[in-house]
C-alpha cells in the first residue's frame, strides 16, 4: 500500500520535537544583572588571587556593601557576598596583600577574610561595639617568619581606641595597643619596619594637632610618639589626605582650608615639607595616590582638579634624609581625569585617564611612557555626564617599555568601564543598583494598534465600523513597505534570516516593554523589558549638589508615552518623553496635598493616622490604628486591574460573586512593643471597615510584605520565636465575596445601575494562612491585559535570593479543611488544606540564578494575555516573562516553523500523489 507509507512519512516528519514544554524557556524569556553597587575609590583594586598565575581579578567593597570580584576580561561577576552593615555605615575597608591568597573587609565592627578566587569565607572577627577606622596589612615578617607576614592590622574607634593585630589564618589576636589619651583615632600605615598609628588631638583653639605614635610590630608596644604642630592650618580631617599606608616611607599630607599650600611629613621624622599649589583657580579636589607595598620606591602623585582643569605633581622621598622633594609636573589638561598607581616590580607608574585619552608615565621621569587617544564605537570622551570619577589600572611592561595597559574606571554616569589601551571593553551599569522608583512605559506600537481596538470595543456598532474602515485606509499606506519586507520576515519566521533584526518591528506581542527606572542619583534610564537589559536611553535630572530634589524621583507613566518624574517632597514635576529620554514641558496641575491619588480616591498618613476619601474632598475620614500600634504599610488595588468575570463558577455550575470595590485598600499597623499586627481593608471613598484581622506574637522589626488584587488580598509576617527558638514565618489570604451563598449577590441584588453601588457593605471575607519556611520581604501580583489569566501571586524570599510565582488556585482560601475534597471541589481544583506550604522547586522564576537585594517587583501585561511581564529590582535588576496559565496562546521555542512547513509540504505532494491513486481505485470499484 504506497498511501500510508506517504502519510506516515510526512506525519512522522512532526513527532521528534515533542518535547517538554517550555524547558527551553528558562534562559531566553528573562535576563539578570548580577550588579554589585557603586565601586569606591578606596577599596577597589586589581589583585592576583593565585600568586603563581598571572591572571588578576578586580575586586571592589561597594558602596552597597557587596564584596566582589569581576573578571577584567569581559567584566562578568566571579563571586560576590553581601556584607551586613549596619544602617548608617560610613567604614569601609578593603586590602589584599601581594601574594596573599585572601583579601580581608572591615565593615563597622566586621573583619572578615575571604578566598580571592571563589570568595568562601576564611575567618570573621566581630569586635563587638567597635567600629573599625582603618584596616591594613603588615608585611613585616616575624622573627621565625619567610617572606611577609601578612596579617592585619585593625584600627578601631569608640572612647577607648585600639590597635590590634590579627593572625592572617583566623584572625586570632596577637596584641592589642589600647589608646587611653582621649585623642580621636584617624588611620594606620605600615612602613618595612614599623607600625605608626596616627590620632588628631583638639587643640584649645580647635584646630587639629596630628599626633603619630610608633609601636613595636612584635608586641605592639609604644616605641615612641611625636605631635606635629598643625593646629593652624587643619580645620577637619576632610583636609587631611588619606595616604597609602604600606609603603617603605609612608607619609601624611594635608592642605589648608584654602588649598593653597601642600604640606607633608615623612612619618617618623618631625620635619614638614611645605609646597605652593600652583593654581589659576580654586582648587576644588586634592587626591593621592601612592603605591601600596612596602618594596615600591617611595614615590607619590597629588591630583589637582578645578572647576574646570587637571594636572599633578609627582613627588619623592628621599629615605635617608626623610625629606620630600618635587620631582615634576605632569601639564594641566581640560575637563576631569582619574589617576591611577600601578607597580611593576620596585617601579612606579601612574596612569591618566583624561577626556581623550590615556597617558602612562614612570614615577621617577616625566616622558609619556605610552599614550592611546580613546577610541570606541563613535569616539568616546570622558566629559560631563561621562567624566571619570576613579580608576584603577594595570600596566604591563616588557623591558622597560609599558606594552598595554587596562583601567576599571567610574563614571559620573555610574558605568564602570573597562579601557584597554584606549579602548573601552566592557561595562557594567552600576547605577542600577540604586533603582528607586519604576514605571512601565506606554508606547505607541504595538500598543497603538491595542489602543484603537479598545475605541472600537467601546464605541457604538457604527462607530466602531466607521473607525475600523478609517483604520483600514490608514493601514494601507504602510502597505508597500510591509510587503518589500515580507521575503524577510518568512526568512526570519523560519529561522534563515538574522533574527533580532528590529526590535520594534518583532514586538507583536508586546514583550518589549519599555520600563523606565529611576536612580538614587537622580537619573532616569529606560530598559528593555525583553532583550538583555540593555539601556535604551539614561539622563541625569538631578544637579550634583548633595540633596538634590531630583535624587529618587518618583515615576508615573502617562498613557500618551510620556514619563512624569515628582521631586521627592512631591511638590515639582518634569516630564520625559519615554522613547527618548527628551524633556518636554510639563503640564497639569502641581498636587498640592501629600496624599496618593488613586482613579477616584487619595490616601495617606497624617499625623500617624491614614486619612483618605474621594479626591475631589480628599481627607474626609480618618482611620487611627489601635492597640499602640503604628501605620506599617498601605496597599491599594492596582490601577490597572481588569476582571475578566464577576464571579466563581463552582463545581456546581453555580456562581459565587465576587466583591469587586475598585477603591479597597489595605492597611496594616504593627507595634513592636505589643508584637502586634492588625490588618484592616478600608473602602477608601467612605472610609468604612470592611474586614479586620488581629495577629499576635508578631516581629515587627521585619518585613510584613502585602498585595491586593480583584477582591483578595495577601500578606507575610514573622511571627516570635517560639520557646525552641523557632521563628515562623506565615503567608496570609484572603478572598472578598459580596456574599457566603452561591447564586447571590447579597446587597447588591437590588441595585439596578452599575455605577450608583455602594461598596461600603460588609463583604463575605474567607481567608487560610500557611506557615512558609522562610520569610517574604515583598509580595506581587501578576497582570495580564483582560485579566482571563489565573493570577500568580510573586513573592521575594531574601533569604535563598529569589523571587517564586505561586499559583493562585494553591492558596485559594476555600480549600477544604480537615477533610478530603468533594468532587464539586476537585472540579474546582481546590485540594485539602494543608498548614504548610512548600515552595514548589518549578515556581522560582530565577531559576539557578541568585538575585540580590529586590526591594520591589512590579508587573505589567504583555499584549498576548496569557503573559505577565515582570520586573524586579532593588540591588539587582531581574525581568522576566510569567503566563500562570501556560502560554495558550503562543508557540514555545521549542515549535520547529520549518518542520511545520515541510510537513505541510510533505502533506501537499502526498494529496498530489494520492489523489490519481483514489480516482484509480475508485474507477477501480465501479
Ligand atoms: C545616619 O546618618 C545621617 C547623617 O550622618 C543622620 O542624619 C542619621 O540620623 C543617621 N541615621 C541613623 C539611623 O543613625
Ligand atoms: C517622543 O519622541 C518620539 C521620537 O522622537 C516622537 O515620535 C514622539 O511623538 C514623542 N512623544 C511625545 C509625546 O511627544
Ligand atoms: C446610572 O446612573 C448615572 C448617574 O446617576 C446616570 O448618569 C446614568 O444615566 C444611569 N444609567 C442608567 C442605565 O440608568
Amino acid at each position: 500500500m504506497r498511501v500510508p507509507s506517504v502519510l506516515v512519512a510526512a506525519s512522522s516528519l512532526l513527532l521528534p520535537s515533542c518535547h517538554a514544554v517550555f524547558l527551553d524557556d528558562a534562559w531566553k524569556v528573562d535576563w539578570h544583572l548580577a550588579l554589585v553597587g557603586a565601586p569606591q575609590d578606596h577599596t577597589t583594586f586589581f589583585h592576583q588571587p593565585v600568586a603563581a598565575s598571572k591572571a588578576s581579578l578586580l575586586y571592589t567593597l561597594s558602596d552597597k556593601a557587596i564584596l566582589g570580584a569581576v573578571n577584567p576580561k569581559d567584566g562578568s561577576l566571579r563571586w560576590r557576598q553581601q556584607l551586613s552593615p549596619l544602617s548608617n555605615s560610613t567604614s569601609t575597608f578593603l586590602r589584599a596583600a601581594q601574594d596573599h591568597h585572601l583579601v580581608i573587609s572591615a565593615i563597622d565592627g566586621q573583619v572578615a577574610a575571604w578566598s580571592a578566587a571563589d570568595g568562601r569565607q576564611a575567618w570573621s572577627v566581630d569586635l563587638q561595639d567597635a567600629t573599625v577606622k582603618d584596616l591594613e596589612i603588615v608585611e613585616i615578617p616575624e622573627p621565625n617568619e619567610q617572606g611577609g607576614s601578612k596579617d592585619a592590622i585593625v584600627l578601631t574607634g569608640g572612647p577607648l581606641p585600639t590597635v590590634q593585630r590579627l593572625a592572617r589564618q583566623d584572625g586570632a589576636q596577637k596584641w592589642l595597643f589600647r589608646d587611653e589619651t582621649g585623642d580621636v583615632p584617624f588611620q594606620l600605615s605600615v612602613s618595612s619596619t614599623h607600625i605608626f598609628y596616627i590620632s588628631l588631638h583638639t587643640s584649645m583653639l580647635g584646630g587639629l594637632k596630628i599626633k603619630v605614635v610608633t609601636l613595636d610590630p612584635l608586641t605592639g608596644h609604644k616605641v615612641e610618639q611625636y605631635t606635629l604642630a598643625t593646629e593652624s592650618d587643619l580645620g577637619s580631617t576632610a583636609d587631611i589626605l588619606s595616604v597609602g599606608a604600606n609603603s617603605a616611607s609612608p607619609i601624611i599630607a594635608w592642605t589648608d582650608k584654602a588649598h593653597s599650600t601642600l604640606k607633608v611629613n615623612v612619618i617618623g621624622s618631625k620635619a614638614v615639607s611645605t609646597f605652593d599649589i600652583d593654581a589659576d583657580q580654586t582648587v576644588l579636589d586634592l587626591s593621592l595616590h601612592a603605591p601600596y607595598h612596602v618594596n615600591s620606591r617611595p614615590h607619590f602623585l597629588v591630583h589637582y582638579e578645578t572647576s574646570s582643569q587637571n594636572w599633578a605633581d609627582v613627588y619623592h622621598v628621599d629615605l635617608v634624609k626623610s625629606t620630600v622633594s618635587k620631582a615634576y609636573s605632569l601639564p594641566k589638561l581640560s575637563g576631569n581625569a582619574a589617576f591611577s598607581v600601578s607597580t611593576s616590580e620596585a617601579n612606579v607608574y601612574f596612569t591618566r585617564i583624561s577626556e581623550s585619552e590615556v597617558t602612562v608615565v614612570s614615577s621617577a621621569s616625566h616622558g609619556v611612557l605610552a599614550r592611546w587617544p580613546l577610541k570606541g564605537a563613535a569616539g568616546i570622551t570622558l566629559q560631563g555626564d561621562h567624566a571619570p570619577i576613579h580608576a584603577v589600572s594595570e600596566v604591563s611592561v616588557k623591558a622597560d617599555i609599558v606594552s598595554a595597559v587596562r583601567s576599571a574606571v567610574y563614571l559620573a554616569s555610574g558605568e564602570w568601564v573597562l579601557i584597554r589601551d584606549g579602548t573601552p571593553v566592557w561595562e557594567r551599569p552600576e547605577a542600577l543598583s540604586s533603582i528607586k522608583s519604576a514605571v512601565w512605559a506606554y508606547l505607541s506600537a504595538p500598543e497603538g494598534l491595542v489602543h484603537e481596538l479598545e475605541i472600537e470595543g467601546h464605541s457604538n456598532p457604527v462607530q466602531a465600523y466607521v473607525h475600523r474602515v478609517k483604520r483600514h485606509i490608514a493601514a494601507l499606506n504602510s502597505l508597500p513597505a510591509y510587503l518589500t519586507a515580507l521575503p524577510g520576515r518568512m526568512a526570519n519566521s523560519v529561522g534563515l534570516g538574522k533574527s533580532d533584526a528590529d526590535v520594534d518591528a518583532t514586538n507583536t506581542f508586546g514583550f518589549h516593554k519599555r520600563i523606565v527606572c529611576a536612580t538614587e542619583s537622580g537619573r532616569l534610564v529606560a530598559l528593555d523589558a525583553s532583550g538583555n537589559g540593555n539601556t535604551i536611553w539614561s539622563v541625569k535630572i538631578a544637579d550634583s549638589a548633595a540633596t538634590s530634589p531630583w535624587s529618587s524621583p518618583k515615576l508615573d507613566a502617562r498613557p500618551d508615552g510620556t514619563i512624569v518624574a515628582s521631586s521627592t517632597d512631591g511638590t515639582q514635576h518634569r516630564l520625559f518623553n519615554a522613547s527618548n529620554g527628551v524633556e518636554m514641558t510639563y503640564t497639569g496641575s502641581a498636587l498640592s496635598s501629600g496624599l496618593n491619588p488613586v482613579a477616584k480616591y487619595a490616601y495617606g498618613v497624617e499625623e500617624g493616622k491614614v486619612v483618605g476619601g474621594p479626591i475631589a474632598k480628599a481627607a474626609s475620614w480618618r482611620f487611627s490604628p489601635g492597640n499602640g500600634e503604628k501605620v506599617y504599610s498601605l496597599t491599594s488595588r492596582p490601577l490597572d486591574d481588569p476582571v475578566a468575570s464577576i464571579g466563581k463558577v463552582l463545581g456546581d455550575r453555580k456562581v459565587l460573586y465576587k466583591y469587586l470595590n475598585p477603591n479597597t485598600l489595605l492597611v496594616i499597623t504593627a507595634s513592636e512593643v505589643t508584637l502586634s499586627a492588625t490588618v484592616s481593608v478600608l473602602d477608601a471613598l467612605s472610609g468604612s471597615v470592611l474586614y479586620v484581622a488581629s495577629h499576635q506574637g508578631v516581629d515587627a522589626t521585619l518585613p510584613i510584605a502585602s498585595t491586593m488584587s480583584e477582591n483578595w488580598f495577601a500578606y507575610s509576617f514573622a511571627s516570635q520565636p517560639t520557646a525552641d527558638g523557632v521563628k515562623g514565618y506565615q503567608l496570609v489570604i484572603g478572598e472578598m465575596f459580596e456574599s457566603p451563598f452561591s447564586n447571590d449577590r447579597g446587597p447588591q441584588s437590588a441595585v439596578k445601575n452599575l455605577t450608583e453601588v455602594d461598596y461600603s457593605y460588609q463583604p463575605h471575607v474567607v481567608s487560610q494562612s500557611y506557615r512558609i519556611r522562610e520569610p517574604i520581604s515583598k509580595l506581587a501580583v501578576t497582570q495580564t491585559r483582560q485579566g482571563i489569566t489565573s493570577r500568580a501571586l510573586l513573592a521575594v524570599l531574601p533569604e535563598s535570593n529569589a523571587v517564586v510565582g505561586i499559583p493562585r488556585q494553591v492558596i485559594d482560601p476555600r480549600r477544604p479543611v480537615g477533610r478530603e475534597s468533594t468532587k464539586d471541589e476537585m472540579m474546582e481544583g481546590l485540594m485539602k488544606y494543608t498548614p504548610v506550604l512548600e515552595f514548589d522547586p518549578k515556581w522560582y522564576l530565577n531559576h539557578q540564578r541568585e538575585i540580590y537585594g529586590v526591594e520591589t517587583i512590579t508587573t505589567s501585561p504583555a499584549v498576548l494575555e496569557s503573559t505577565s511581564l515582570v520586573f524586579a529590582y532593588g540591588l539587582d535588576v531581574f525581568s522576566t516573562r510569567i503566563s500562570p496559565s501556560f502560554s495558550f496562546d503562543i508557540l514555545g521555542k521549542d515549535f520547529n516553523k520549518l518542520q511545520m512547513l515541510a510537513t505541510v509540504a510533505a502533506l501537499a505532494v502526498a494529496t498530489v500523489a494520492a489523489a490519481p491513486l483514489q480516482i484509480n481505485t475508485r474507477w477501480q470499484f465501479l
